[in-house]
């Protein structure tokens, strides 16, 4: 297969790095690389592969595990067996950073962060911003950490730190210094039927959190108060009909601005695209729609 003049000036760049980097056989290594990712050679290979993927998928594997990449709000993140596949839905989120007044400089935790898409983005769309995602499970730390060092080869940056939410000591040192806390945490109830894709083949810690599906949102929202600054914002992801009990939770624990966020856009037949957001501030009680706040 004839490849043009930027593919072959990518792969002799490449061949230097992996050099550069120790690999101990790097010809062999780009070869691969180059037929997984540039041009395949060998067809009936890739027709074989086609098919395992096909089977697979007809096997109610995610997508994302299939393929071990996903496209998050244009970040190609690393994902596989073990780790939440992030979704558009949690878009909402961005969406509602960039008419927010979050200072410069800022100090932003992601609780729940998994393979640390909503953190990641976050610190792309505001490189200005001191971001940690947070996640207790080993498996995606293992992603998280991965996504951070080849993002970073992009410009964006972030902290990685493995606590658990529920042990409130591993977050003393960032008490009262947080502008921004975002977590889309685990919220279906344990009872909830789901799709296979997250009943059968997501970590159970990743999607179910108690009878109600609320234990970690409460300790979340518990956490949140002791560690934001005066006026610094909580953000929740959550179920469409979990959205009153959220607010009132809120309103609970001294946050005021309570609002819920529905993104009819960036949702689908697995789910609404809803946030609520609270302030350690001001005073008043509203709900919208397509992103428009009231
Ligand atoms: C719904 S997934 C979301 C992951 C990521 N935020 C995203 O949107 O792709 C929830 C994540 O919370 C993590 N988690 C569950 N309980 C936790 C806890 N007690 N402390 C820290 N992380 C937890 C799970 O391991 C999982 O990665």
């Amino acid at each position: 297969m004839r490849l043009g003049k930027y593919e072959q000036e990518a792969i002799a760049q490449a061949r230097v790095l992996l050099e550069e980097a120790g690999v101990w056989d790097p010809d062999n290594d780009l070869s691969s690389l180059v037929d997984r990712f540039i041009a395949r050679t060998d067809r009936q290979r890739a027709l074989d592969e086609f098919r395992l993927a096909v089977s697979e998928r007809c096997n109610r594997i995610p997508l994302g595990h299939i393929l071990g990449i996903v496209e998050f709000d244009e970040l190609p993140l690393v994902v596989g067996s073990g780790v939440f596949i992030p979704r558009p839905h949690s878009s909402v989120i961005h969406k509602w950073l960039d008419g927010s007044e979050l200072a410069q400089g800022a100090r932003v935790l992601d609780l729940c962060a998994g393979s640390g898409a909503i953190g990641l983005a976050i610190a792309r769309r505001r490189p200005d911003l001191d971001v940690t995602c947070v996640e207790f499970e080993q498996v995606a730390v293992n992603y998280l950490k991965r996504n951070i060092a080849r993002l970073a080869t992009k410009n964006v940056h972030v902290n990685a730190l493995q606590a658990d939410i529920r042990e409130s000591k591993a977050f003393a040192h960032f008490g009262e210094q947080i502008g921004l806390i975002v977590a889309n945490p685990p919220y279906v109830p344990r009872k909830m039927q789901l799709q296979p894709e997250w009943g059968d083949h997501h970590p159970t810690a990743a999607v179910y959190s108690g009878a109600d599906g609320l234990d970690l949102i409460r300790q979340i929202t518990a956490l949140a108060i002791t560690l934001l600054i005066s006026g610094g914002w909580l953000v929740i992801e959550h179920g469409e009909d979990q959205a009153q009990v959220i607010r009132k939770l809120f309103g609970q624990h001294q946050l005021t601005e309570i609002q819920t966020v529905i993104d009819r856009k960036s949702s689908d037949a697995t789910g609404t695209s809803v946030i609520t957001i609270g302030r350690l501030g001001a005073n008043d009680i509203g709900v919208s729609r397509n992103g428009c706040t009231n």
